[in-house]
């Protein structure tokens, strides 16, 4: 029988059955700064999770925070739907002269509500309104978001069983390596698509992650991105990345399509735009699918100006030069060398590992010992969830200004973790 501590008890008693993260790291967070959070018992935790990606600059940073408190003490506006403030006007000059203009990307900016699941909505109803057509094809293992149109295009069955009504219009295609290499990409959807005989309604668009975050740390090749990038082309569909959670310099660059040199038709974005862990989300387009009548695409709350504030401050300090990019490729190197370590150390446990800039994911055969690594590093005050179909991967996902002796430090406690649970 488990014994609820009693600081736990109301979350137990009153909030619903629904919570999750809770469940895995009981423990009652107070404060946090950088890659640290404090329980209101003291104990400190290493962060390998940022929020789910919402954190890439740490938590409370302190160039945001001071550009929230002195925003918020000269009572700038807070709430603001979509009417004009100075907020938004000096987010979206920096989005355009730090980020946009200097990749060359001509994106219109639109404002859905503020979470990552209004983005892909947002995305989804304007591919269907431009394309005259209902159908989108996702990718197997994608994770797009909780809400009825974005559950119809992503992948996990559990995830999906939640909506209670049939989620219709959405089509999985094999994402990248889907076969182990053994089927020449994009066989599959290619003949769908030319056959006359096959039952495949014509779709306005694809929808992709470069990285699947939430489906196991799944890294599709440029080639892959390039190649879908022309079918998209030569088939009439639109191309939407999602780049919610590989978004924003987890992968190195500030678009994690960059890379694969391609330009989506459009983009969503969320989780670390505004910086600081804020609610808001962006959905870029190119300007000639800009057909929304006024008011089309609705939302109270898409006018989060201090998320907007927050959201400025960061492009300003760590998007103005090319060094974010060039030192999450170094951690990540850091966190490959570990990874590598780990696995040579413990063959037996049949652990091998993927990733990208600072995204890596540790499989596991067994879904049960990456649940009891994770379980372990709790113990030992370091924060990790499991992603994937099965919870087989064990994902490390720290912020991008965590130190080269942090990310040492949650990599020998990782090891340890492993070790221990053989
Ligand atoms: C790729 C991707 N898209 C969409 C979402 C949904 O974002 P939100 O939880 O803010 O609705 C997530 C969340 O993990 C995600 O990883």
């Amino acid at each position: 029988m488990t014994i609820t501590p009693p600081a736990l008890s109301v979350f137990e008693t009153l909030e619903s059955e629904v919570r999750s993260y809770c469940r895995g790291w009981p423990a009652v967070f107070d404060r946090a700064q950088g890659a640290r959070l404090t329980d209101e018992d003291g104990h400190s935790y290493l962060d390998f999770f940022a929020g789910a990606g919402s954190l890439n600059y740490g938590h409370n940073n302190p160039v945001l925070k001071r550009a929230l408190i002195d925003y918020i003490e000269r009572d700038g506006i807070t709430h603001g739907l979509d009417m004009a403030t100075t907020a938004k006007r000096a987010f979206l000059e920096t989005f355009q002269n730090v980020i946009l203009r200097p990749r060359d990307l001509p994106y219109k900016v639109m404002f859905p509500g503020p979470t990552g699941t209004n983005a892909v909505e947002s995305a989804l109803k304007l591919a269907r309104k431009v394309k005259g057509r209902e159908s989108v094809v996702s990718f197997t293992n994608a994770f797009h978001g909780m809400s009825l149109g974005s559950l119809a295009v992503t992948g996990n069955a559990f995830k999906r069983a939640g909506a209670g009504i049939p989620l219709v219009h959405g089509t999985p295609m094999p994402f990248d390596n889907y076969f182990d290499g053994q089927v020449p990409d994009f066989l599959w959807f290619e003949r769908l698509l030319e056959d006359q005989g096959s039952g495949l309604n014509k779709p306005a668009a694809v929808i992709v992650e470069t990285v699947q975050g939430e489906g196991g740390i799944n890294v599709a090749r440029a080639e892959w991105l390039r190649a879908l990038q022309s079918l998209c082309h030569r088939q009439d569909m639109l191309l939407i990345v999602d780049d919610i959670q590989m978004g924003c310099g987890r992968t190195g660059a500030f678009f994690s399509f960059e890379e694969a040199g391609i330009t989506p038709d459009i983009v969503t974005l969320s989780k670390s735009i505004s910086g600081y862990g804020m609610p808001m989300a962006l959905c870029l387009f190119k300007p000639e699918l800009d057909i929304w009548e006024p008011g089309e695409h609705n939302g109270t709350f898409r006018g989060n100006n201090p998320a907007f504030v927050t959201a400025a401050a960061a492009l300003d300090a760590y998007w103005a030069d090319g060094q974010m990019e060039k030192q999450t490729v170094a951690r990540g190197e850091q966190v490959e060398q570990g990874l590598l370590a780990i696995c040579d150390e413990n063959p037996a446990s049949g652990g091998h590992f993927r990733g990208r800039g600072l995204v890596w994911g540790l499989e596991f055969p067994d879904p049960a010992r990456a649940s009891a690594v994770c379980a372990r590093a709790f113990e030992l005050g370091l924060l990790l969830e499991t992603s994937g179909p099965r919870s087989e991967v064990v994902k490390l996902l720290p912020p991008l200004t965590i130190t080269p002796d942090e990310l040492d430090e949650g990599l020998r406690t990782l090891a340890r973790c492993v070790r221990e649970t053989a």
